[in-house]
């Protein structure tokens, strides 16, 4: 029987996705590579250092280990610059009752993030206390599509993961929760996100009682 969600953040219940691609964005057009959508939505989901990788498919020359690290952490300073003033209006519309639903349904929650920026943001967004169990991105050496992440979730749970359900705004994320042997849903358009078992528009329309009763 199910027994928890596992939330994915940005772009599910933090309105920060588009912060993360505006940052990259920024950071791309410094350095002229070309950005698109196409390029945004691969990002979506992945850790610092592989969504950079990502970009830098597209650069013109090599960049050295320290030229990598000097480029990941400008884009991680124009994200920080932008969350400065992040409070409970930065929640996507909806999240908190989601999530509240969830634990009034007598399931617990976990948050899996790869941004090592999500225990601040939990903060600030006033909603740390609503998960049983937050995984450090810091500990996690696989990025998604890696079940790594969703399956420390459900260990920190102390729950299989076949309890478990993945909630996710991402197609490297809705892999992940799938590689984990959970079952998953998609936050946002079908497109990108043709494999989860179940989709809905945003946070707000993600019902738990299509899953308990
Ligand atoms: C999440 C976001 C990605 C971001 C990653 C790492 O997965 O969806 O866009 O790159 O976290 O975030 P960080 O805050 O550690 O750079
Ligand atoms: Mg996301």
């Amino acid at each position: 029987a199910l027994k928890a969600v596992i939330f994915d953040l940005d772009g599910v219940i933090a309105d920060t996705a588009v912060v993360h691609d505006a940052a990259w964005k920024r950071l791309a057009s410094e350095i002229g590579v070309a950005f698109d959508d196409s390029m945004g939505e691969r990002l979506k989901g992945v850790d610092r250092r592989g969504s950079l990788e990502i970009l830098l498919e597209r650069a013109s020359r090599a960049y050295s280990e320290d030229e990598k690290e000097a480029l990941a952490s400008r884009k991680n300073d124009y994200y920080r610059q932008q969350i400065e003033t992040f409070g409970p209006q930065n929640l996507l519309p909806g999240a908190r009752h989601t999530v509240e639903s969830v634990r009034r349904a007598g399931l617990k929650t976990a948050l899996a993030s790869a941004s090592r920026n999500a225990p601040l943001l939990l903060e600030r967004l006033g909603i740390a206390s609503l998960f049983d169990y937050v995984v450090d991105a810091n500990h996690i050496r696989r990025a998604k599509p890696d079940p790594e992440i969703f399956l420390a979730a459900a260990h920190g749970l102390g729950l299989e993961p076949s309890e478990c359900l993945g909630v996710e705004d991402a197609a490297a994320g809705i892999a992940s929760i799938h590689a984990a042997g959970m079952k998953a849903v998609g936050v946002g358009q079908a497109q990108a996100l043709a494999e989860a078992d179940l989709l809905v528009p945003n946070v707000a329309a993600f019902d738990i009682g299509l899953f308990t009763t």
